[in-house]
């Protein structure tokens, strides 16, 4: 990829709707895939498996799944789709898997592999935290089991299908944790435990800013201390709410350091349920604007985005996050 090319993950529909109250009807979800995946988006996060008493709205991921696989959704670009889903266990993963093997020639493994651009690609996501507070509150176990549970979900990603799924692993807190605060430790703590999942064989890092703390000197701090670690930027990406406004400031810092994939949540939708307080992630419009006005490009359609952002804010009853999904559509 050319240095000037950026990956947008689009997490609205996970970490965008995973703390909504009301229940979002399952119809409407799919609409909000199905419309991102006309803007030029390449990966989508739709949905994940984790355990329903946990996080109500996720549960009906399967049929998600499912759904993506029967429908067949053409990729308007030259790659196919990517689809993603948080699998923090074997047991999400079974069930995950359990479907992607009722549809073996519906999906490809990888988006260079597929030959046409209608079979999406999917890939899993494993999620651990650079603090054991965080920890225990998102996942009800320490840094250390939770590493040991992800293991065989990685493991069984690569091997269990007939060829390897790829595999996001997310380290949240990393800039601050609402219950530990930061330390010049943290960097060090992250490194260990992105290296950690690289040698399990996650093929990337996403780390995340679960609730906004980040400020340019620690992203810098952070990213720095990856580097000496060894820990490649092309194996990186950066998950940033948006609680202080600070996650485009920590973005350019990021594409300094080399990193070229981004998260962000159409309408700025979303919070993590386990982090009191935080705000959803920064907005994809926001992001989509700030990208191309330093001459980046992201293959994202701003306008059509911006629908998308304005229509799923008014289906949830939320304000639309959005600064610059709000002037483009003239609201
Ligand atoms: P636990 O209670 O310790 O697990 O939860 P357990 O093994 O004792 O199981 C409890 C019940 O959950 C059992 O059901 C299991 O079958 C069921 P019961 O017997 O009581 O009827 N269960 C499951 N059901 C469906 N799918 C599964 C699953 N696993 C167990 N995969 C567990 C442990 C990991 C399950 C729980 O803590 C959990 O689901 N946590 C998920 C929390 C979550 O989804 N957080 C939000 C996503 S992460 C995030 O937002 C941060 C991120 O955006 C990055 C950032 O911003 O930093 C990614
Ligand atoms: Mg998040």
């Amino acid at each position: 990829p050319l240095d000037n090319h950026v990956k947008i993950v689009e997490v609205g529909p996970r970490d965008g709707l995973q703390n909504e109250k009301a229940v979002i009807p399952l119809a409407t979800k799919i609409d909000l895939i199905e419309r991102l995946a006309t803007t030029g988006l390449s990966t989508i996060e739709a949905g994940s498996f984790v355990s329903p008493k946990w996080v109500p709205q996720m549960n009906n991921s399967s049929e998600i799944l499912q759904h993506l696989l029967e429908r067949q959704i053409p990729s308007p670009g030259v790659q196919p789709l990517t689809f993603s889903f948080l699998t923090p266990n074997i047991k999400g993963f079974s069930t995950a898997s359990a479907i992607l093997a009722q549809h073996p020639d519906s999906f490809s493994t990888s988006p260079s592999e597929s030959n046409d651009n209608i079979k999406p690609a999917l890939e899993i996501a494993v999620f651990a935290a650079a603090t054991e507070s965080f920890s225990q509150k998102n996942l009800n176990c320490s840094i250390a089991d939770s590493l040991r549970q992800f293991a065989p979900v990685i493991q069984a990603a690569k091997e269990s299908l007939s060829a390897p799924l790829r595999v996001r692993a997310y380290i949240s807190v990393v800039l601050g944790c609402p219950f530990e605060g930061y330390s010049s430790e943290t960097p060090h703590r992250v490194a260990e435990i992105a290296a950690s999942l690289l040698e399990m064989g996650a093929d990337e890092i996403a780390l995340g800013d679960t609730t906004g703390l980040g400020t340019a000197p620690r992203t810098r701090e952070l990213l720095k201390c990856l580097q000496s670690a060894g820990i490649r930027s092309e194996d990186l990406s950066m998950h940033f709410h948006d609680t202080y406004g600070q996650a485009l400031v920590n973005t350019a810092v990021a594409l300094e350091h080399g990193i070229r994939t981004f998260d962000s949540s159409v309408g700025g939708l979303g919070g993590c349920p386990y982090s009191p307080g935080a705000t959803g992630n920064v907005s994809t419009e926001n992001m989509v604007y700030f990208l191309e006005s330093i001459g980046m490009e992201t293959g994202v359609d701003l306008d059509a985005l911006a629908d998308v952002g304005a229509w799923i804010t008014e289906q949830v009853g939320k304000p639309n996050e959005s600064a610059v999904g709000k002037a483009v559509i003239g609201a």
